[in-house]
């Protein structure tokens, strides 16, 4: 059956737009050194791979809010590691956090149909634009300050006026930038717009604890989290989101109807990987040690500062075109990277290198770019 569509057409995935330079990479002895998806492949701890092949209750549908255990567990970590005390009640699961940034405008412009725009930051995971888009709202950039965080003074009043939430990402993907919450939240309450600040790279800092919008109180503010890059569960797909108690209710209510629903076995391997920390250290350690090691590969390669980021892990670096820069080190060094625009137009300078590889695969991209 032929159908004729007259609407929407889905872009192409941002990193199907690299399929062309895999081949490049991927003809060097060794094959690809994949350094483009921020896709964490580390071992996650044994305690929470035992705990996927638990048997138990988990085994009938699973609460679509999350399980008590697993929002207890929440609880428990937020008030460990930020000193902040979030009632169960104001928390809920996500099958990872990308289902939830993708949705979430749909629900709010439901709540709110006289509103209809998305604010968010311009250099920033694609996901958030794309809600937009996917609810038939008005994505707006939100420009950014020097230091790679919105510039919350940028924003007009008229897009505000609109605006049923704003974006933050603390720390940055891709900026690796860590943003003012405090002011954030001031903001959000002063304009009547709800902020939603993405926190899935929060245990990775390196200039300074990590912080969350939590921290500021939760009246009209939503942390968003996963587990995906803290404990190396991508695979396992679990994720939260806890803050403002009226704001959490309705989208636990509105949710429960589409069947977002975290497998039973992944909440409870879930609330074994939010009781330990140890994992998360280690964790660190390797992300901060790759991160110096390529940022001194690609500056002598490139002949450019690459600094450190303030949190993340991704290496940011203004390589002055990032698409030759990329295309360039598929071919020199059959490194795979991300060029800058993938984030928005603003990236055009950069790339965007995530060290999710081990250090002997960066090693060889060394080694091949004569820099080793
Ligand atoms: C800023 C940001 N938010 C959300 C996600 C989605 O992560 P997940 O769906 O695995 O929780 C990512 C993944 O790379 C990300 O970079």
């Amino acid at each position: 059956m032929s159908t004729t569509s007259t609407g929407f057409v889905p872009p192409p995935y941002p990193y199907d737009r690299l399929d062309r330079l895999m081949p490049l990479a991927a003809a060097f002895e060794g094959g690809a050194v994949d350094l483009s998806i921020g896709t964490p492949i580390d071992p996650a701890p044994a305690a929470v791979v035992a705990a996927f092949a638990t048997p138990g209750p988990e085994r009938g549908y699973p609460p679509s809010i999350g399980t008590v255990g697993l929002r207890e567990a929440v609880a428990r970590w937020i008030e460990r590691r930020f000193g902040v005390a979030v009632p169960i009640a104001a928390i809920g699961a996500t099958i990872g956090s990308k289902e939830f940034v993708g949705t979430l405008p749909q629900w709010l412009h439901l709540r709110s149909p006289e509103r209809d725009t998305v604010l968010y930051p311009t250099a920033s995971y694609p996901t958030y634009e794309m809600g937009a888009i996917l609810a038939s709202c008005r994505p707006v950039a939100v420009p950014m300050t020097a230091s790679g965080g919105v510039d919350l003074s940028a924003i007009d009043p008229a897009d505000a006026a609109r605006a049923l939430c704003l974006w933050v990402n603390s720390p940055s993907n891709p900026t690796g930038a860590l943003e003012d919450l405090g002011a954030a939240a001031e903001w959000g309450r002063a304009n009547g717009v709800p902020v939603f600040s993405d926190e899935c790279y929060v245990e990775y800092t390196w200039d300074g604890p990590g912080r969350s919008i939590l921290e500021h109180g939760l009246d009209g503010v939503v942390a968003v989290h996963s587990l995906s890059k803290r404990s190396n569960l991508a695979g396992g797909r679990i994720g939260f989101y806890a803050g403002d108690p009226e704001l959490v209710h309705y989208l636990q209510e509105v949710r429960k109807h589409v069947g977002m629903m975290v497998p039973g076995p992944v909440q409870a391997a879930g609330i074994v990987a939010l009781d330990d920390d140890d994992h998360v250290a280690v964790q660190r350690e390797r992300y901060r040690r790759r991160l110096e090691r390529f940022a001194a590969i690609l500056g002598q390669w490139a002949g450019v500062d690459v600094a450190m980021p303030a949190g993340g892990f991704y290496l940011w670096a203004d390589v002055g075109d990032g698409w030759a820069v990329t295309e360039r080190l598929a071919k020199e060094g059959g490194a795979l990277v991300s060029p800058g625009d993938l984030y928005g137009p603003q990236g055009a300078r950069h790339v965007r290198v995530a060290v999710v590889q081990p250090d002997d695969r960066l090693e060889l991209v060394a080694q091949r770019l004569g820099v080793a």
